[in-house]
């Protein structure tokens, strides 16, 4: 097992209503709050209301409009209104875009500089104002983590960026914030939180014994909940485990012991960075391809007790073994409702050069389980088409 870090810091308030803490978390950083929101589902869902209710004796400035695949133009004008109002603390009440949007401008808040100057090198980051979210996704783990994931789509660059400090000092998870989410956010979402569990799981380091079991309970959970979800959105206990699940995916617990670079998110990235699409989605497309693409004698063991222990396989040949747990996989993502095909969600061969050229470039792919190199990407890609 590896050295590791582990510093739990983010104050969870876990479960229905909840959000009566607000007030309690908020107040410790001042009176100024910035509220950072997308595009509308929380005035939707009446989330919007309340918070305003509970914040009435505090000076509330407001940034809506926070897009899928948070944009760079938003962080300015986020961070313009903290300079202009004397911002004390941030408060992101939204999914992962939201949150993330909401750390990086917390980050801009006290740098003189370009916010984009905090995406591109996080060794930029400074003091960073206090960030309290409300979460209404369960995906990214952004409620309890240190990263954040900014696209500038003049560049074609969504780029992933990581301070200590840009971890919540709070976060109020309510299960029930998650019934108003469409289908496809659900299974995409549940997506996320799988590959984040893979990305951690599928390394060479083997010792983390206790690190691998929890990852699989975690999958199993994803694997439980998410069907049940989708047909009973308002299904407290199947939101319930997922939020949670999203959690703990993401808040490094899932890494300690572990090491290593990740593969599906970077080439991910790119598909949104040209393409603006569903993080979820992409990730649901490139995984079942990519863990064919590895599969060799170096990592079927590995493959065959992810089948084992998550999907109850039971073949004794360790090829069929690992073969039937991908197609498990790549099930699991088609019966959730999700495209399982680039061409489905209007991507073809033209981009895929570049998006393989860029994997590279912005990231340590020699480190990953399996190295690849830019001719490897390609080949998964051309067969996700
Ligand atoms: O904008 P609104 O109107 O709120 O609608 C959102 C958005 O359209 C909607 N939504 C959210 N909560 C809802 C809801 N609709 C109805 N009811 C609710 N309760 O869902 C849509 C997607 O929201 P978004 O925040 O984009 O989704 P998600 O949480 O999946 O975040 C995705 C972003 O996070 C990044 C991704 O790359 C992507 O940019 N990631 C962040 C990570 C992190 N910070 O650690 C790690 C991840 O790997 C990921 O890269
Ligand atoms: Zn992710």
């Amino acid at each position: 097992m590896n050295n590791f870090r582990y510093h739990a810091y983010t104050d969870i308030r876990f479960g229905k209503g909840q959000v009566k803490c607000l007030t309690e978390l908020v107040a410790p950083y001042g009176k100024n709050v910035l509220m950072v929101y997308g595009g509308g589902s929380i005035k939707k869902n009446g989330l919007y209301q309340q918070v305003k209710e509970l914040l009435s004796d505090f000076n509330v400035y407001e940034l809506p409009g926070v897009e899928p695949n948070p944009k760079i133009e938003s962080v300015r004008t986020g961070v313009a209104l903290c300079k202009d109002k004397n911002i004390d603390v941030v408060l992101a009440v939204g999914g992962g875009s939201t949150i993330d949007a909401a750390k990086v401008i917390a980050g801009g808040a006290t740098y003189d500089g370009d916010p984009w100057d905090l995406v591109t090198d996080n060794k930029k980051i400074g003091k960073v104002l206090p960030i309290v979210t409300i979460l209404t996704l369960a995906a990214t783990g952004s409620e309890m983590n240190k990263n954040a994931v900014i696209s500038n789509m003049e560049t074609n660059e969504k780029l992933g960026t990581s301070s200590h400090d840009f971890i919540p000092q709070a976060s109020i998870c309510d299960p029930e914030y998650l019934y108003s989410l469409p289908a496809v956010q659900t299974a995409a979402g549940t997506a996320d939180i799988m590959s984040h569990i893979f990305e951690q799981y599928f390394q060479k380091e083997t010792g983390a014994y206790i690190t691998d079991r929890y990852s699989e309970s975690v999958l199993k959970t994803c694997i439980k909940y998410c069907p049940i979800a989708l047909k009973e959105p308002d299904n407290y206990e199947a939101r319930a485990n997922l939020m949670w699940a999203s959690t703990q995916a993401l808040n490094s617990i899932l890494s300690c012991g572990k090491g290593g670079a990740w593969t599906c998110h970077p080439i991910e990235h790119e598909l949104s960075a040209y393409y603006d699409i569903t993080h979820g989605v992409g990730l649901a497309i490139v995984t079942p391809r990519w863990m064919r693409y590895i599969l060799s004698d170096a990592t079927v063991d590995r493959f065959c007790e992810y089948g084992k222990n998550v999907w109850d396989i039971t073949a004794e040949d360790k090829y069929e073994c690992a073969n039937m747990a991908i197609d498990a996989t790549e099930k699991f993502f088609k019966d959730c409702g999700i495209p399982m095909t680039l061409t489905e969600i209007g991507i073809d061969d033209s981009k895929i050069d570049i998006m393989a050229e860029d994997t590279i470039k912005y990231n340590a792919m020699d480190r990953a389980y399996v190295a690849l190199d830019k001719e490897d990407v390609k080949k998964i890609l051309m067969a996700c088409l």
